[in-house]
Formats: structure tokens, sequence, C-alpha cells
């Protein structure tokens, strides 16, 4: 991996070993970029302490070790215990250099690359699938493109909920109506379910006989299951379209409803009854983890199989977790699925685990994402007060996008500006909901999604356009600047370089954590740097070796922001 940081770290620990010997290992004093130096290193407090010291004393016996070498420019005492730590501009230059040889940019495949099974999208059958879902559409698909980036083998499981009350509900009315599931649109789907369900809950005789089609679909009775299928082959061609739209890496061997589990729940919960892991208490079988109670302090139950012998949206999830890590052998799973169900999923984890199915090691991750709002900041709805409709929300955004292109780039043919609106519109959509700290709420605001300024994803699209058209010019004047030195001389040059060098392991961390939004900020800090250095430093009017190492740095920025932004599943065209 190339990241400035591993030797800078190195230098630190053999300073930190040559000056206080006494101290063992484990003391970490950890380098990171600062706005102050190229980078700065924290000589921590608990050094200071252990040493009995002063953080000043310490930094200057570090200080004394950190002699120059062919990567370490200085390294200068700041504040009372930091150490500010500059690089060579031939150093940066060199890692520049072996980052543009490089098809992967300098971003390591994985050591240990691991089988992760990646839960997500995830919608429910029959319904149009809404802004909620998005969320989980978009950040997945973008853990989904970094981690196996990193080289490592994800499984895309797309947990759709096509099966249970819902369905007994929705067949019911249908049945009785006379529709025929296989000619009805999804939009009819949704007006039959809203329909089936406000008579769910103000007709006792017909929720009574919706039960009864649920246990009927749960036994596989031939007709129940025949309507059933045609109503999952409508929801599923939607869906593909939706996801081909989205231009996300889901497909229909993606999925993994609930359905598929219904041969297991049985199983599954006379595992767990045997095991003692669950009860029959009031006459449902639940599992009672330790460590989760409600209000009054009471063990919170999940309940597995209800009184009436139906099992549970948690019984499915435990006999997925199951198969995920036994049938597919997964060593880390990993659940795009809203905030609310953080202690649903924290109860069928520790089930998991105290039935044995779920070795230590294996990780079991929640990304828990936070609603989208309206401008009211109140959960996104359409006008009519349903949940809005996600193609709706696409075509709109498509349709600004247009408008913003109209005026921007009035000369270009009809058929290029047809496309970019839709790259753009739905590069904004997908940026806006990558951009942020995936936990917290946002609200959903198109003028601001759209707009070429600030932290969008149309001002990224459009910076790494605008580089494409320099290149452009520099091909059709005839220069040169492949295989040329990079030469760091302006402080924008260093700036960008140094930002640049953050990609390798930006993605790293990504991998990591599961935050995507660490990679938008720093493709939105790169494209910050990027025109600071572009305003200052002249590019095609510069001369000789300047213009040669410029026309690289504008090179690599753009490979950077295509890359970056296609892990983020965003295409970044090469002209607007
Ligand atoms: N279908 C569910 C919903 O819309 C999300 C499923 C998430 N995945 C899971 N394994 N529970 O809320």
């Amino acid at each position: 991996m190339i990241d400035p940081i591993l030797p800078l770290q190195k230098r630190v620990s053999e300073a930190l070993s040559a000056a206080f010997p006494e101290v063992e290992k484990g003391v970490d004093l950890a380098v990171h970029r600062s706005e102050h130096a190229d980078y700065q290193c924290d000589v921590a407090m608990a050094l200071a302490r252990k040493v009995r010291k002063a953080p000043k004393a310490v930094a200057q016996a570090l200080v004394e070790k950190l002699t120059p070498d062919e990567a370490l420019a200085s390294a200068v005492i700041s504040g009372p215990g930091f150490i500010n730590l500059m690089l060579r501009a031939e150093y940066l230059a060199a890692e520049l250099g072996r980052m543009g040889h490089d098809p992967r940019l300098g971003a390591a495949l994985a050591a240990t690359p691991e089988k992760i099974v990646i839960d997500y999208s995830s919608p429910n059958l029959a319904k149009e699938m809404h802004v909620g879902h998005l969320r989980s559409t978009l950040i997945g698909d973008a853990l989904a493109r970094v981690l196996e980036f990193q080289g490592h083998t994800v499984i895309r499981q797309n947990h759709i909920g096509d099966w249970g009350t819902p369905f007994g509900m929705l067949l019911e009315y249908m049945r009785d109506q006379g529709i025929d599931g296989a000619s009805s649109g999804l939009k009819e789907l949704s007006t039959f379910y809203r329909a089936a369900r406000a008579k769910f809950d103000s007709d006792p005789a017909f929720a009574n006989r919706a039960r009864l089609r649920v246990v009927q679909l749960q036994a596989l009775e031939p007709e129940t299951l025949a309507l059933w299928r045609a109503l999952i082959g409508v929801t599923l061609d939607n869906l593909d379209i939706l996801y081909q739209r989205l231009g996300v890496t889901l497909k229909r061997e993606h999925v993994a409803g609930e359905s598929q589990y219904n041969p297991e729940l049985a199983n599954v919960c006379a595992e767990l009854e045997a095991k003692g892991v669950a009860r029959i208490s009031d006459g449902a079988l639940c599992a009672f983890p330790p460590g989760f109670t409600n209000r009054e302090g009471e063990q919170l139950p999940l309940i597995l199989r209800k009184q009436d012998g139906g099992f549970t949206y948690g019984t499915t999830d435990l006999a997925a977790l199951k198969y995920r890590v036994q049938t597919l052998q997964a060593t880390r799973v990993v659940y795009v699925v809203g905030a609310p169900q953080a202690t649903h999923l924290a109860m069928v984890y520790a089930i998991g685990r105290m039935a044995g199915w779920v070795p230590e090691n294996v990780r079991l991750e929640h990304v828990a994402f936070g609603s989208v709002l309206g401008e009211d900041k109140k959960i996104l709805k359409s006008r009519a007060g349903e949940a809005l409709s996600l193609g709706s929300l696409l075509d709109e955004a498509v349709d600004r996008a247009r408008k913003l292109i109209d005026e921007k780039s009035a000369e270009l043919p009809e058929e290029t500006k047809a496309t970019l609106a839709n790259s753009v519109g739905i590069g904004a959509i997908k940026y806006a909901d990558l951009g942020n700290d995936h936990a917290r709420d946002y609200i959903f605001d198109l003028n601001r999604m759209v707009a070429f300024e600030g932290n969008t994803g149309p001002y990224l699209m459009y910076a790494h356009a605008r580089i494409h058209s320099i290149l452009r010019k520099a091909a059709e004047d005839g220069i040169s600047f492949q295989g040329g030195a990079i030469v760091l001389a302006e402080p924008q040059e260093r700036a960008l370089a140094l930002e640049l060098l953050q990609f390798p392991q930006t993605v790293e961390r990504v991998g990591e954590t599961l935050q995507g939004h660490r990679l938008s900020q720093h493709l939105y800090a790169l494209a910050t740097a990027y025109s600071a250095f572009y305003r200052d430093c002249p590019v095609l009017k510069a001369e000789g070796a300047t213009r040669t190492s410029r026309l690289q740095l504008c090179q690599l920025t753009a490979r950077v922001l295509e890359l970056g932004l296609r892990l983020l599943s965003i295409t970044a065209p090469e002209q607007m």
C-alpha cells in the first residue's frame, strides 16, 4: 500500500525505543495528517506520564532521534506535546509516481481476504420500494464495491420481505376481488396492499382469513403458492428495472428473500429449544438473550413461534444468520439496515452466538443508517402522505439536473445532454446519501443535491470532467507528458500531492469501519485541493518540466476521482 504515514510511523516507533528504551512496546504514538504540517505526531500524555517527564521534554527527546532521511525532511516540536513532521518533496513526488504506475492507485489488496456477506436493499415485496430502502441499496452497494476492490469475496444478499402476514392479507384480498397477480403492475399491487391493510385493520373476519392464508402459504398450498409466485414475479421485475436505473451491482441472483428460509424455521426453533436457548412463554416460543431489557427492567423476548404457530421476522433472521455463517462460510456479515432495527439485530446476533452457530472470530456488523427527512424535518412523505416512491424521486432529480445542464452546457448534442442529466441526477442522489455519516438523518433537498457547487455529487463529477477537458486539450495540442517526472514546487502542488496520497489508506479505512463517507469526504477534500491548485498553478500555460508535472498531477487527480466515485457507484463522465 502507498501511504506516507507508514514510514513516518516506523521512524517514530524507532525514535521512541531509542529515546525511551524502558518503555515497553504497546505505547502508540499515532501519526496523522494535520493542518499545521504534512503530518503530526501526538506525544501522548500517557507517554509523558509513563516516563515521568514533561510532554515538551519527551517531544524534545524524540525530535533528537528523528533526524532527516530520504522521506523525512524535518521534525519540529509544536505546542506542548506535538511533533510536526514534514516530508521531502522528492519523496512525495516519487510516491505519486508509484501511485500513477499502479492500476489500483496504491490501494492494497487485503492481506487476508475474507468471505463477506452483505445484506442490503431488502425491500418488502408487493410494495413499491421507497426512499428508506434507497439508503440501504446505495450504502450497501458502495460497501460491496469497496470490499470487493480490496480483494474480499463479497456475497450480496437481498433479504427481501416476501413472506409472512402481509402476504396473507394481500393474497386474501386479491382472491376476494378476483384479481390475478401476474397481470397487475407494481403500482396496482401497492394500491391493493393498502386496501388489504385497511380491511385487515377494520374487518376482523377478513383479518382471520388473512391469517389462515399465511398458514396456507407456509404450508405451500398450491393455489396460494401460485398466486404468491405471480406477485413475486411482478415485484422482482420492477426491482430489476430500478437497480439497473440506479446502476447498482445488485442482480436477480442476489435475491435471498425471507421465503427461502421457510423450510428451516421449524428446525431453527427445535434446535434453539433443545439447546435451552429458547423456551415457551405465554404459549409462544421465545429466546431471552441476556442484557436486553425493557424500560421496566424486564427481559426482552425475541419471539420465534407465535401462539398460533406462525414464525416471525426474527426466526427468519436466525435461519438466515445460520445459513450465512455455516453454509456460505462468511467470516463477516454486514447488515445495512435502518437504525430502528438495531435492537432486533443485536438480539439475533446474541442468540446466534448462544446457539453456537457463530464462532467468536466471525464479525456481525450492523451498518445502522438514519432516516431520510423532508424539508420539514419529518420522515419524507409525498403530498398525499404516503411514503414517496423511489422512481418519482429519481425522475425529479434527473429533471433538475437536465435544467442545469441546459444552462451550463447548451452546446452539447441532445443525446449527450440526456445521458448526462441521467448520470448527474442519479449521481447527485447517491452522493447526498453517501456524503455524510450514515448514522445521521439527512434532509432530502433536491436543489442542494443537484447543485454544481458545494459538497455535492455534481461538483465532484464536474471537477473530474474539467480535468478531462484539460487532458483533451493537451492531447489536441500534441503535448505529451506521460512518463515525465512530478515536481512539487508550489504549496498548492504539495497540498494536492498530500491529498492524493491519502486515497489508499482511505479505502482501507472504509473497508475496516464500513463508513463510506470517509471516501466521499476524501474525494471532496481532493477536489477542493485540486481547485486551489488549478486556480494558482497554470497548467497548459506552463512550460517544459513544470507543465509535464502539472499534467501528471491533473491526470492522477482525475484517476482518483474516477475510481473513488466508481467505488461509491457514481459514474464520472469525461465531458459535462
Ligand atoms: N425488509 C426489511 C425492511 O424493510 C429489511 C430487512 C433487513 N435484513 C434483515 N436480515 N433483517 O425493514
